[in-house]
Formats: structure tokens, C-alpha cells, sequence
């Protein structure tokens, strides 16, 4: 993909998914702006970029506070001179079954993935809106599509997501700019580390392909949809999940 003078914010850009995609993106040319809650993985993903030759700077933000959104996106369109591509990517899992599930547990993942993917949306559109181009990426999940037991908090905040990025489609897309989202099935991170190999055994025998994604795999997915070649879809769900919804 051709993203040459396109400026891309990644939030959650310090590890997983998030890193493929600031590399990804930067590889086919668009500079970088890394944004992570954690300053010390964040800084060295735009180290890493830096060090390839990209332009990269990192960003210190938690996507769930909206005075630090707004700081972020106008630090980016100062320092950047724009923004084109916001990948939504932050998030969080805090898994229990409903009865056991708490209030806090409830609020800081709907906090984290949801009410930060729509802060970042509505920051960063004015300029795209303005310049009359956009792509806002959403990393929703086919949690958010089929749900999962113990992830009621996750799933709706997913699910949440999915309706997000249709309604900001349609009420942008006017403008050129087109928002779209990601499900990805299970991709090996920190994120799906943490699982017992039992279950991850489980979810194997379910994935027709056979294997658990990577990263890399999402990271794709997204430069497409970041293109000049993906300006005719819009609010579109694409699952990278070896097969494991086909819903
Ligand atoms: P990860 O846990 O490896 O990385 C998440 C990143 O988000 C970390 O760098 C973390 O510091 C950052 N982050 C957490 N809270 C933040 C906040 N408040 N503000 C800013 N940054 C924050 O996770 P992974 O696997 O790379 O997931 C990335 C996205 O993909 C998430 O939205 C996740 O829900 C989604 N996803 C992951 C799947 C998987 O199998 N790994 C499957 C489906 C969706």
C-alpha cells in the first residue's frame, strides 16, 4: 500500500497489534505518530520506527481520559502537520463470569475500549472532516460479534465498537472520510498469552486455518483499509480470524 504523506495515530502502539500495525503502516510510508498509556514500550516502538529510517514520535496518553485526547490530537496535527489515519487499537480484557463480574471491572473495560475508541474518533475528525479525507480504524473483535462466556464487559464493549463504527460511517462519509473495523479472531499477544492452554488448545480445534494469528496478520488488514484502494467501503466489519466466525 502507497501511504506516502498520509500521518497515522495508533493508539495501544507499544506492543501486539498495535506495533505490527505502527510498523506496518510506516513500511508503506506513512509517518507515525505511537500512542500508548505505557511510556516505556510506546517510546521504544518509535525508537524502533525512527531507527528504520520512518519519521515516528510516541505520545503518552490513556485513551479513556478525554482532556489528554484532546492534548494528543493537537499535539499530532502540530508536531505531524496532519492527521489522516486513526487506528483505534487500545484495549483492555477483564475477564470474569457476569455474577462474579464487578462494577469497576465493568467500567474500566467499557471505559478503555469503547468511550476511547469514540473520544479519539471525535478528536480526530474535525481535521479529517476539514481536509476531506479520512480513515478511522477500528480494532473491534468477533467477541464483540458471536460474544464469549466470562467476557460480558469485553464483548459489549466490542460489540459497542462495531455500532460506533457504522454510525460514524454514515455520518462522515460525505466527506471521504470512511470508518471501518477490524475483528480479529485470536491472535498470539500478551493479550491471549495469559490464557490456559486448554483453552487455547480448544479454540485451535475451532479455527479452520489451523493456527492462531499474528499480528502481522491484523497489521495488513488495516494498511488496506488505510489505502487510496479501500475508499469505496465503508462501515464494514472484516474479521481476520482464520475462519473461526464466518458470521
Ligand atoms: P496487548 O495487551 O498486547 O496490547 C494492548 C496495548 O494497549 C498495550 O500496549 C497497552 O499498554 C495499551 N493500552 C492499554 N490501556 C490503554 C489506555 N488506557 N490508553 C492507551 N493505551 C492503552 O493487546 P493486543 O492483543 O495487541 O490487542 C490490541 C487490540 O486488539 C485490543 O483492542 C484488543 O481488544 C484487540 N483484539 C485482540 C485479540 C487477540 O487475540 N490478541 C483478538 C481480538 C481483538
Amino acid at each position: 500500500m502507497n501511504l506516502t504523506g498520509r500521518v497515522a495515530l495508533v493508539t495501544g502502539g507499544g506492543r501486539g497489534i498495535g506495533r505490527a500495525v505502527a510498523l506496518r503502516l510506516a513500511q508503506d510510508g506513512a509517518a507515525l505518530a505511537v500512542s500508548d498509556v505505557d511510556e516505556a514500550t510506546g517510546e521504544s516502538v518509535a525508537a524502533e520506527l525512527r531507527g528504520l529510517g520512518h519519521q515516528a514520535s510516541f505520545y503518552r496518553v490513556n485513551v479513556g481520559a478525554a482532556d489528554e485526547v484532546t492534548q494528543l490530537v493537537e499535539r499530532v496535527l502540530k508536531e505531524q502537520g496532519g492527521l489522516h489515519i486513526l487506528v483505534n487499537n487500545a484495549g483492555i480484557t477483564r475477564d470474569a463470569l457476569l455474577l462474579r463480574m464487578t462494577e469497576e471491572d465493568w467500567d474500566r473495560v467499557l471505559t478503555i475500549n469503547l468511550k476511547g475508541a469514540f473520544l479519539c474518533t471525535r478528536a480526530a475528525l474535525r481535521p479529517m472532516l476539514r481536509q476531506r479525507w479520512g480513515r478511522i480504524i477500528n480494532i473491534a473483535s468477533v467477541v464483540g460479534l458471536v460474544g464469549n462466556a466470562g467476557q460480558a464487559n469485553y464483548a459489549a464493549s466490542k460489540a459497542g465498537i462495531i455500532g460506533l463504527t457504522k454510525a460514524t460511517a454514515k455520518e462522515v462519509a460525505s466527506r471521504a472520510v470512511t470508518a471501518n473495523a477490524i475483528a480479529p479472531g485470536f491472535i498470539d499477544t500478551t493479550m491471549t498469552r495469559a490464557l490456559k492452554e486448554e483453552t487455547k488448545q480448544e479454540v485451535l480445534k475451532q479455527i479452520p486455518l489451523g493456527s492462531f494469528g499474528q499480528p502481522e496478520d491484523v497489521a495488513s488488514a488495516v494498511a488496506f483499509l488505510a489505502s487510496e484502494e479501500a475508499g469505496y467501503i465503508t462501515g464494514h466489519v472484516l474479521c481476520v480470524d482464520g475462519g473461526l466466525t464466518m458470521v
